[in-house]
């Protein structure tokens, strides 16, 4: 027998979610133009020296010269991007629940995205890897070996395979990867690095497109099954959006995500303030507070409205925190504190 969705005590069992998720199909059919045509798309390639060049020794030359500017408090923050980017394998695996595609080669729309976005994720990872080597600035090999386990280690998304959450989730973190990388690129040409500053522009760019897709979706979803997809928001928020780089391990820090986002805070790339206004921005494009519920999710609407105005708050109490950490040793840079 299907189960109801209980942490929620909605009267929609997940059975009935799955069939929403079926019947915004022609939506999802109609947004697959958020998928950049092959023949468009960038390459990593067209990011980094030109290996085959007879000038390569110069192009590699002038790539490194210009990464030597970047500040190892960037340097820390961008590899953990990377390797938040590197494990896409496990977020493929997360979001195959939204479809069944038993086959692999399913002609369904919400298939056909799954296969085409997972293709456009996997030059993220590629290109910042690709960087981060060519540059020499950091250990290549602690590097690998976070990635290595992060992969192995798995991932879960917290969203009880629930397909609402699933998609709460995903455009949630479309848009703060989209923030994060924005952000590195702009430190970086402030740095005098402009090859990462057009690196992370472009991946920021298709996490734009991205966010655009999951947020349509979640939208659709709320005019399906208001309730059930205010519930589902709640759940995710009361959970704490949970971070996909959080198991990372490097064999040597057992707190390596916390640092690294320790890092990130510091450094403006990704802070709560930007985690508070993600639920702000997310609460007010799907018309939250205008969505007419009843009982639980009336009462799930009124904390979603208020939430981020609480983490604005744990956004002042948390820099004041942070300004008090000492520098830590990261393996990634070999053992340089930041
Ligand atoms: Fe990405
Ligand atoms: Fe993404």
């Amino acid at each position: 027998m299907e189960r109801p969705v209980s942490a929620d005590r909605c009267h929609r069992t997940l059975a009935e979610r799955h069939d929403v998720i079926r019947a915004i199909e022609p939506a999802v059919a109609a947004n697959l133009s958020l998928l950049l045509p092959l023949d468009r798309a960038w390459q990593p390639t067209d990011y980094l020296p030109d290996l085959e060049a007879v000038s390569w020794r110069d192009e590699v030359e002038r790539f490194r010269t210009a990464a030597e500017t970047v500040s190892d408090e960037l340097l820390v923050v961008l590899v953990g991007d990377m390797v938040t980017e590197e494990a896409l394998p496990s977020y493929s695996v997360a979001l195959n629940g939204l479809v069944r595609d038993d086959e692999g080669m399913n002609p369904a729309p919400w298939a056909r995205w799954l296969r085409g976005w997972t293709a456009e994720e996997n030059r993220h990872g590629d290109l910042l890897n690709a960087y981060l080597r060519l540059t020499g600035r950091v250990h290549m090999r602690a590097v690998e070996r976070t990635i290595h386990g992060l992969v192995a280690s798995g991932f879960n998304p917290q969203s009880q395979a629930d397909p609402y959450s699933l998609l709460v989730y995903t455009a949630f973190q479309e848009r703060a990867t989209r923030l994060s990388h924005g952000n590195v690129g702009r430190i970086a040409a402030r740095h005098g690095d402009p090859n990462l500053a057009r690196i992370c522009g472009v991946i920021a760019g298709d996490e734009a497109r991205h966010e655009a897709f999951y947020t349509r979706m979640m939208a659709e979803v709320l005019e399906h099954d208001p309730a059930g997809g205010i519930l589902a928001f709640r759940s995710m928020l009361r959970g704490r959006i949970a971070m996909p780089g959080r198991f990372m391990d490097d064999g040597r820090d057992p707190d390596l995500f916390d640092h690294f986002a320790v890092v990130a805070q510091r450094t403006d790339v990704y802070t709560v303030r930007d985690y508070a206004s993600i639920i702000e921005h997310l609460v007010t494009t799907w018309d939250i507070a205008g969505r007419a519920v009843t009982g639980e999710a009336a009462r799930a609407q009124d904390e979603l409205c208020r939430q981020s105005e609480r983490y604005m708050r744990l956004a002042e109490r948390t820099a004041a925190a942070l300004a008090k950490q000492p520098p830590r040793a990261f393996s990634w840079i070999r053992d340089r504190k930041v």
